[in-house]
């Protein structure tokens, strides 16, 4: 029976490792990502067509690939077990399920780690999980001068849309593990908020009214407010589109404004998240988004009342 009861087996998934996206233009995706935000350019590994485009946004050798192809579609989501061990358990628990799960060497090699598996998720999302990520001996030096938090706590946090809530809390909480954070129900709709690591939530998943899977948004976080500041007056002097206002979230507490990315979905920028702490955490329930702000720009803005509709939620 599926069950939002925290289970008290660890999940052998550690983070959110990595996260592929298609886009036709990849100049614009470079531009987007380095200038507003101070990710950094790296040349593709090896194997990989030169007109993909990676970044890094610390330590780790890549952390985003984009490949030509069309929007409004996430590529791939990379998935990080500890070691070995945990991976194998990631592929016990999938295989147990009759889920098709399929290693790739080959994979491994162009993502960088060790050793990979793959499968799909109910709605299809490419999954992919892994250990051993590569760490580069090159310094991380973000163009914008920015730092981002990222460590045990994985590059940030997705939302997604899914098509059966059921399916969705069976997969990602009662086989892979995430644990419950918290809920955020407003405007008909339930957020789950989980998490993997001290990161308020990883994953956030959502039932919409048109059922229809998709990347809401992903989140990075910066080390220092004011480089979320510098980074929406970046954005308001570009040609990029605001999103959300400057705004502070009830659960996770982050301070942070969402944009349009070149690839269909939203990004997060934000500072300040909430860590989460066990023992005693305790699963609530909010009833609305944000303290202040995150409201979309050009809608009537209150102070109080209902949201106003959400596409990156
Ligand atoms: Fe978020």
């Amino acid at each position: 029976m599926m069950t939002d009861q925290q289970s008290n087996m660890p999940s052998p998934i550690v983070a959110l490792g990595y996260l592929g996206f298609y886009a036709q233009d990849l100049a614009a995706w470079e531009e987007w990502a380095t200038q507003i935000f101070g990710f950094a350019k790296v040349r593709a590994p090896e194997g990989i067509s030169s007109d993909h485009l990676y970044l890094r946004i610390d330590e780790r050798q890549w952390r985003f690939a984009v490949e030509p192809g069309t929007e409004g579609r996430v590529a791939f989501i990379g998935w990080e077990a500890a070691d070995a061990n945990a991976l194998e358990e990631v592929h016990r628990r999938l295989t147990a399920q009759g889920i098709e799960v399929v290693r790739d060497a080959e994979l491994a090699r162009k993502r960088c780690v060790q050793d990979l598996i793959r499968c799909e998720d109910p709605d299809g999302f490419r999954l992919e999980f892994f250990h051993g990520h590569l760490v580069s001996r090159e310094p991380f030096v973000s163009p914008r001068g920015i730092g981002f938090v990222t460590g045990d706590m994985g590059l940030g946090h997705i939302l997604i849309t899914v098509s059966d809530i059921e399916k969705s809390k069976a997969f990602y909480l009662d086989l892979l593990g995430f644990r419950m954070s918290d809920y955020i129900v407003f405007g008909g709709n339930k957020v789950h908020f989980t998490h993997i690591n001290p990161r308020h939530h990883s994953l956030a998943f959502v039932q919409t009214s048109d059922r229809i899977a998709r990347l809401g948004h992903f989140m990075v976080e910066a080390d220092d407010v004011d480089a979320v500041g510098f980074a929406l007056d970046r954005l308001h002097a570009s040609t990029w589109q605001l999103k959300e206002t400057l705004g502070r979230h009830t659960n996770d507490r982050m301070l942070s404004f969402y944009c349009e990315n070149p690839s269909g979905s939203q990004t997060e920028f934000g500072w300040g998240g909430r860590k989460i702490a066990h023992p005693g955490w305790l699963v609530e329930t909010y009833d609305a988004t944000a303290f202040w702000g995150h409201k979309v720009p050009g809608t009537e803005y209150s102070d109080r009342g209902p949201q106003s509709p959400r596409e990156g939620i």
